[in-house]
Parts: structure tokens; C-alpha cells; sequence
């Protein structure tokens, strides 16, 4: 609708880039969430992809310490070098390729932010973008923010939503200059298995492109080992693959806003440039706090994962449970991505229905691009009770439905 008397949705004096980005569709269900509390319902939020527990007590002192010994000043744009050998160290460990922290790790305020400074740097206007339909919708947006056209690669819940490198081939022309991959991948939890990334690195190399590697679920995984498979450690990766990561999840830090790339040493001198001109810095006090994050003992970390396998267990069991809702296997970060196409509606419909009706708070597969339609995202970033209350509550809603 035009506002303030202009033909432009957003209103005359914004910018033509705005056109092509819409507002948030996981913010708009938290605002409902938000309301309904308001009058005082009772709502199961399945909404937001964020843990539910405290930032661990060992990070918050180590910050508070850095913050009384008076670390307040601006810190390197880079960041600090401790946090930056830290993220280093981390990533060795997890894809077994060597990284020097000083020239190739970048430390940001959130994923997200690493995500636009490397979309700055490595995409020029015009040039394409491939990416999974569905995927988190800030590719798309971020990628048409900076000039840049988001070619979707559509995936099926039928094939564990892994990106098939005949579909990514196909959509390659000369504009194409980056791939992007989130796995574990929001919203389908999907894990891309070894021999899929492999194959994608095989078109990466044939086609020149750089390779966008959101790891920010990885250590949220249900699979073998700690770690889901990541496209760095295939060679002839490093030196083409941006790794996006951040603390959000796995240390439940989302509102500090940490996040991290690493990449090659020619692509972090372009990303440093790029990231000088955005927020300059971190917040000194808090990298320190990251560093703890980062080196001290893991359990924590185990035991948050263990605690949203007991969840997945829980959502998978009460999803399969109701009849006409099929949910692929996820094997990390913590959704389930159901499939309710068999109740012939749809899925925004059936999203807004189960939140005014019934308080429950799922997302609309359609957000996540044109393959998420028929499907509701649900995260269980909340209590394993309220996991369960959840499950029941749909499955009254649903079965209703049939009647
Ligand atoms: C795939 C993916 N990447 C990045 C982010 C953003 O993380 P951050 O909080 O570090 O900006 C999210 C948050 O939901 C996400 O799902």
C-alpha cells in the first residue's frame, strides 16, 4: 500500500533496493505471540529459533571481568586476537583444516552481520546467488540488499532436503558468483550428508564460485560425532568457502550479537574491508567473554544438545502421531519442519488458524521460500514440557480438522 502519497510501498523516500525485501515473517508471528499473551492466552512458542536457557555462568563472568578491568574502548575491527586464535582453534578442530586466526578469521555482531559484510565484499550488482528453497529468508533479503539477484534451488522434504548439485548446475550462468549452504539448515533441520557436499564442491570448482557455508547450527547435531560435515574441509574448499558461525546458538548468546567468518586470506582482506564501514567493532568486553565461550570445557554445550534431542524425540513422536502430518528425520539444529499439505489448505492459513484458535505458535513453510509451502516450521527452543503440551494441544487441533 502506498504511503505518505508515494507509489512506493515503503514510501517516497526510500530506496529502490527496499522493493525487493520484505518485512520479517517469523517477527510478525512473535508480535501475534506477543498480543495473545497480552490478553492473556496461553501460547506453545514454537516460533523463534533461539535456546531457551541462560547464557552459560562461566561467559557472563569472564565478561564481566573484561568490562571491570575496564576493556571499554574500541577493539581491533577484526577483533580481538585472542578471540579470533580462539575461533581459529575452534575451527581446526571441527573441519581438521588448519587456520590462522590473525589473517583469516573476522569477528562480528552476529551471523547475520557476516553474512551482509561478505555479501558487500564478494557480490557485485547484477551478479546471481544460489541458495535451497527453503532456506532462512535473510539470504534473499540480504542478497537483494546488496544489489545482488537470490536464485532459489528448490529442495524436497521426499530427499531429506539435500541440495542436488544437478539442480545447482542447472541454474548456473555467467552472472553466478556465489553459493550459499546453511546446514544444519533452518527451517528443516536438514543436515547436507558428505557425499552432497561433495558433489556441490565439484560444481563450486568447475564454476569458479565462492561458497557461502552457514555452520551456525553445526554443533547442534544428532548425527555421528559432534559436529555436522562441513564443505571446508573438502579440498580445494578453503581457499573459495566462507564459513558463517556465530554464538547465538550453540552458547545461547543470541542478544549479545557474535558472530564470525572464516575464510581464505584473500577473501578475509575483502571481507575486512567491507566490515570496517558496518559496526567497526564487537563489543570489546563481550569478545572476552566469547573467548571463554570458545576454549573453556564443551560440557555445556553437550548438555544443551542433549537436552533438544530429548525435545526432537518428543516433537517427532506427537507429529507422527497425528494423522495426515508427515516430518522428515532432522539431523541438527532444533526444528522440525512438518509437512500438512494432506489437510488441503494453505500453510499461512493453517498457521494463523493454529495461533488464533488454538495458541499455537508455528511458522508458515511459505517464508522460507516457494518449496517451504504445505509445511510448518516448529522450534523447540522451548521446555520439553511445553515440547509436550504442544504436541497434544495440535493434536486435538488437527484431528478436528478431519472431523
Ligand atoms: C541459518 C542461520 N544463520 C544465521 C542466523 C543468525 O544468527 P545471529 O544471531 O548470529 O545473527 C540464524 C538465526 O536464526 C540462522 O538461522
Amino acid at each position: 500500500m502506498a504511503t505518505n502519497g508515494s507509489a512506493k510501498p515503503d514510501g517516497r523516500y526510500a530506496a529502490d533496493r527496499l522493493a525487493k525485501v520484505q518485512l520479517s515473517g517469523i517477527r510478525r508471528v512473535n508480535d501475534k505471540v506477543h498480543e495473545l499473551e497480552a490478553a492473556g492466552r496461553d501460547v506453545i512458542h514454537w516460533q523463534i529459533g533461539r535456546p531457551d536457557f541462560d547464557t552459560p555462568e562461566h561467559i557472563k563472568d569472564a565478561t564481566i571481568a573484561a568490562l571491570k578491568r575496564g576493556e571499554v574502548h574500541y577493539a581491533p575491527n577484526n577483533g580481538i586476537p585472542a578471540l579470533r586464535k580462539a575461533i581459529a582453534a575452534r575451527t581446526e578442530l571441527d573441519t581438521g583444516v588448519p587456520v590462522d586466526g590473525m589473517k583469516q578469521a573476522v569477528v562480528f555482531a552476529g551471523a547475520n552481520e557476516a553474512i551482509m559484510a561478505s555479501a558487500l565484499a564478494l557480490i557485485n550488482p547484477g551478479d546471481e546467488v544460489l541458495m535451497a528453497d527453503p532456506n532462512w529468508p535473510n539470504y534473499r533479503h540480504i542478497i537483494s540488499l546488496v544489489g545482488g539477484v537470490p536464485v532459489e534451488v528448490p529442495t524436497r522434504g521426499e530427499d531429506d532436503f539435500q541440495l542436488d548439485a544437478a539442480e545447482v548446475e542447472k541454474r548456473i550462468t555467467p552472472k553466478t558468483r556465489v553459493l550459499c549452504i546453511t546446514s544444519p539448515g533452518n527451517p528443516t533441520g536438514a543436515v547436507q550428508k558428505r557425499e552432497t557436499l561433495e558433489a556441490l564442491a565439484r560444481v563450486a570448482i568447475k564454476h569458479d564460485l565462492v561458497v557461502f557455508s552457514d555452520e551456525i547450527y553445526a554443533r547442534i547435531f544428532y548425527g555421528d560425532g559432534r559436529v555436522s560435515p562441513s564443505i571446508y574441509s573438502i579440498p580445494g574448499m578453503p581457499e573459495r568457502t566462507v564459513i558463517i558461525n556465530g554464538f547465538s546458538k550453540t552458547y545461547s548468546m543470541d542478544g549479545w550479537r557474535l558472530g564470525w567468518t572464516v575464510a581464505s586470506e584473500e577473501l578475509t582482506k575483502a571481507i575486512y574491508k567491507a566490515r570496517q564501514y558496518t559496526t567497526v567493532c564487537v563489543n570489546t568486553f563481550i569478545q572476552h567473554g566469547a573467548v571463554a565461550a570458545l576454549s573453556a570445557d564443551q560440557k555445556c554445550v553437550d548438555d544443551m544438545v542433549s537436552e533438544f534431542r530429548k525435545r526432537r524425540t518428543i516433537m517427532l513422536e506427537g507429529l507422527r502421531a497425528i494423522e495426515g502430518v508427515t516430518v522428515p528425520d532432522p539431523q541438527g539444529a532444533f526444528y522440525v519442519f512438518a509437512n500438512v499439505k494432506s489437510f488441503g489448505k494453505p500453510s499461512s492459513e493453517l498457521a494463523d488458524w493454529l495461533i488464533e484458535e488454538h495458541g499455537i505458535a508455528a511458522v508458515t513453510g511459505s517464508i522460507f521460500g516457494t518449496s517451504g509451502e504445505g509445511y510448518l516450521r516448529m522450534a523447540y527452543s522451548c521446555s520439553t514440557d511445553e515440547c509436550a503440551r504442544g504436541m497434544a494441544r495440535l493434536k486435538t487441533a488437527l484431528d478436528s480438522l478431519r472431523k
